[in-house]
């Protein structure tokens, strides 16, 4: 007996499995610093998080409330499943078994912050059954730098086809931390942060998410992931989620009372959350935790939690530097639609070559050869043409199906040539695909809208999303519309195209697995410094949250302030400097990066220009200098393609001193430092445009203090000398 029982011992420990049918069960980080307790306490689960000893996470609820079934039974789809009661998922649990295991490995991005990433991760998947049968997996990967969990639903009689009424997952915090957030909404993310106390949020919602926004918010203490947070003794929480698919975007809810964050997912059109079909998982919830804010700028956590690249041949991705004929058109110079005598538009039977030209129309032969030009000569990949093809002219708020067929071009915007003339001068135009939301109509047009894009060379698109969605109802962040944004970039893939989507829901990590995703917006972007202004700090804070997920196509590079000197309907103020913008080529990470501004402001300051131009778009290493949510942010890039160091920093509200040693630098090796740094005078109000460079040769024993305006930054080269 005593044999057997040493057997079935060893068997269970080889399988990893311990712990069986007890009520609490932990795992622990690598280092041992993060340590994840789940426990079954009167048939519910919870779980709970600490960090170096102290708790981050007090015990916090998991599970589902599922859509009641009259039967009790998931077994089928059944219309008739509005019951009154909805089902719970959280109670009548117990422990069935857990299994623990260890992986580390390291991966090899196409693009990213550095060439080589390390996944290494202790892993806990607790089996759970309820009374009632259904069958539950809770799976937490424990990395030294945070913590994700999902949930997974194996293949089952009793749970087969459900629907989720709300995912019950919370996140319980151990005091009245310092937030910043952007409000919950289903349908943009287009805010600037606020900083507060969690117990200040319901005070500043409303002055926070803007009074004019159409967009449905859900609750008064509602914020949006990525959210970061800070505890009183200097412990940094960051809040988000990892490979968003097939399933609703996470929202959270702060029940202010006991300071605990629930799940709240984007509903559909019916108020259902998500329609779920066995076996099947959810996204991965996560949780960074460090008490070095730099650490949460060099996490690889959500990327690691997605899945590997599922592209074979990756040979055709390649980053983009690029200009467009767009900041004129945002500024309100010139116009996206081609006259102002229709006012209405039947795609197909209207004719435009009958209707008189506005005068406006920026995507016009002259105007866009004109960029070709000086997109080819500084050495562009790409130029982004907005406005080119039919429909701008009732295009938005108008609920309209039909909007644009994506493959006919304004009769003054002649595709063939331009394209064949981009191509001799060595540059590729880029797409622009509007849908104005009317999703349905765009996945009627899609395949057709890449074959246009193959026959004239282009390989990427920027897609947009603005206004309500059609189907009419549904959300921008809900699971139908998380399903639509994958597809077109699988889509796009069987095509060798490169995706940016801009208004799309906000990334989690899904450029790991389809690296053909090369950017999003999904924050709000540089076109607010011309609908008005984005304060400073609005840059050093999306760095800790919105880039969490995946780069943003920011669109940096503004060096004209005053918008009105262009653009004379137009008095807003690009709140920044000119050396704060060229920072933003290092600090916010892109594999895509547009120069924003006009060739004619870029003319007027060629020598800061020389940044941009130099400034690669394909790392190797990056080392995090300094960085505080908001405050500032200070990153040292290395260039994948040559031996050259890119620094940049950013500062928030106030003046910045940065002190930053070279020691990333090869040892030994003597380099010429090129910097561009605000002038003292410099003030991103009065006197933006104020910059000096200057040059002086550095080596890894070298330490740098530079000084910052508020709303400003430097910019820095180092190149080694021979
Ligand atoms: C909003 C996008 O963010 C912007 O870049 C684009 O120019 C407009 N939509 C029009 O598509
Ligand atoms: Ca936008």
């Amino acid at each position: 007996m005593k044999h057997f029982l040493t057997i079935a011992m060893m068997v269970l420990l080889a399988l990893g499995a311990r712990a069986v049918n007890a009520h609490q069960v932990t795992e622990t980080s690598p280092n041992g610093n993060l340590v994840v307790r789940c426990e079954v306490r009167y048939g519910k689960v919870y779980y709970d998080v600490t960090y170096k000893g102290k708790t981050v996470i007090k015990p916090s609820l998991l599970g589902f409330d599922l859509v009641g079934k009259r039967t009790g039974e998931f077994n089928n789809f059944d219309e008739t499943h509005a019951e009154p009661e909805p089902v719970s998922l959280c109670s009548n649990l117990r422990v069935v078994t857990t299994e623990h295991s260890t992986h580390d490995e390291t991966w090899h991005p196409v693009w990213g912050e550095e060439t080589a990433i390390r996944n290494h991760y202790n892993e806990m998947a607790v089996m759970l059954e309820q009374l009632e049968g259904r069958q539950m997996v809770v799976r937490f990967r424990v990395y030294d730098d945070g913590v994700g969990f999902r949930y997974e639903f194996p293949r089952q009689r009793v749970l087969n086809y459900f629907v989720i009424a709300e995912e019950r997952t919370e996140f319980a915090m151990t005091g009245d931390h310092t937030a910043w957030w952007i409000g919950g909404d289903y349908d943009t993310q287009e805010y600037e942060y606020t900083r507060s106390r969690l117990s200040e949020i319901r005070g500043l919602f409303d002055k926070a998410i803007t009074p004019n926004s159409s967009q449905t918010q859900f609750s008064r203490t509602g914020v949006q992931t990525s959210l970061q947070l800070k505890t009183d003794d200097g412990i940094y929480i960051n809040l988000h989620e990892a490979a968003l698919v097939d399933y609703p975007c996470m929202s959270l809810n702060l029940d202010d009372k006991r300071m605990v964050f629930q799940a709240w997912l984007t509903p559909d059109a019916q108020g259902n959350k998500g329609y779920m079909q066995t076996p099947c998982h959810t996204p991965w919830r996560t949780i960074m935790v460090t008490d070095d804010a730099r650490d949460i700028l060099a996490s690889r956590l959500i990327l690691n939690l997605n899945e590997p690249c599922k592209i074979e041949d990756t040979s055709w991705i390649k980053p983009v530097k690029y200009m467009g004929v767009w900041w004129e058109l945002i500024s309100g110079a010139h116009s996206w639609a081609y006259t102002d005598q229709l006012p209405s538009v039947k795609l197909g039977e209207t004719d435009y070559r009958k209707v008189k030209p506005s005068g406006k129309h920026g995507a016009n032969n002259a105007n866009v050869r004109r960029y070709i030009d000086f997109a080819a000569e500084h050495g562009f990949d790409q130029l982004l043409i907005e406005g080119w093809n039919e429909g701008w002219e009732d295009w938005f708020g108008n609920s309209k199906d039909y909007v644009f067929d994506f493959v006919t071009p304004y009769p003054d915007f002649d595709i063939k040539a331009l394209n064949d003339y981009a191509h001799s001068k060595g540059i590729r135009l880029m797409m622009h695909h509007e849908t104005s939301s009317s999703v349905r109509n765009y996945e009627r047009h899609l395949e057709a809208a890449y074959q246009l894009m193959e026959r004239y060379g282009y390989n990427s698109v920027k897609s947009g999303y603005v206004g309500d969605i059609i189907p009419r109802g549904e959300y921008h962040y809900g699971q139908w519309m998380v399903n639509h944004y994958l597809y077109a970039i699988q889509k796009a893939a069987e095509h060798h195209i490169m995706v940016n989507a801009h208004e799309a829901v906000r990334p989690t990590g899904l450029c790991r697995t389809w690296p053909n995703l090369i950017g999003n917006e999904s924050a709000r972007g540089t076109e607010y410094q011309a609908f008005g202004g984005t304060q400073p700090g609005h840059t050093a804070i999306l760095p800790f949250t919105r880039l969490q997920g995946g780069p943003m196509d920011y669109t940096p590079g503004i060096f004209e302030m005053n918008l009105s000197t262009f653009s004379p309907d137009n008095d807003s103020k690009v709140l920044s400097t000119i050396c704060g913008q060229l920072a933003l080529y290092v600090t916010l990470y892109s594999p895509l990066q547009m120069a924003a501004d006009l060739p004619e402001n870029y003319l007027k300051h060629m020598d800061a220009f020389q940044f941009i131009k130099d400034v690669p778009v394909e790392w190797e290493r990056s080392v995090y200098l300094e960085a505080e949510p908001m405050e500032y942010v200070t990153i040292a890039r290395k260039d994948k393609n040559s031996d050259s160091w890119f620094v940049g920093n950013v500062a928030g509200k106030q003046d910045f001193n940065s002190v930053i040693k070279l020691d990333f630098l090869d040892k030994g090796r003597k380099y010429e430092a090129t910097i561009y740094a605000d002038a003292r005078d410099a003030n991103y109000r009065t006197n933006p445009q104020a910059y000096t460079i200057t040059r002086r040769k550095v080596d890894a024993k070298t330490t740098l203090r530079l000084r910052s305006v508020a709303g400003g930054g430097y910019a820095i080269t180092l190149r080694p000398i021979q």
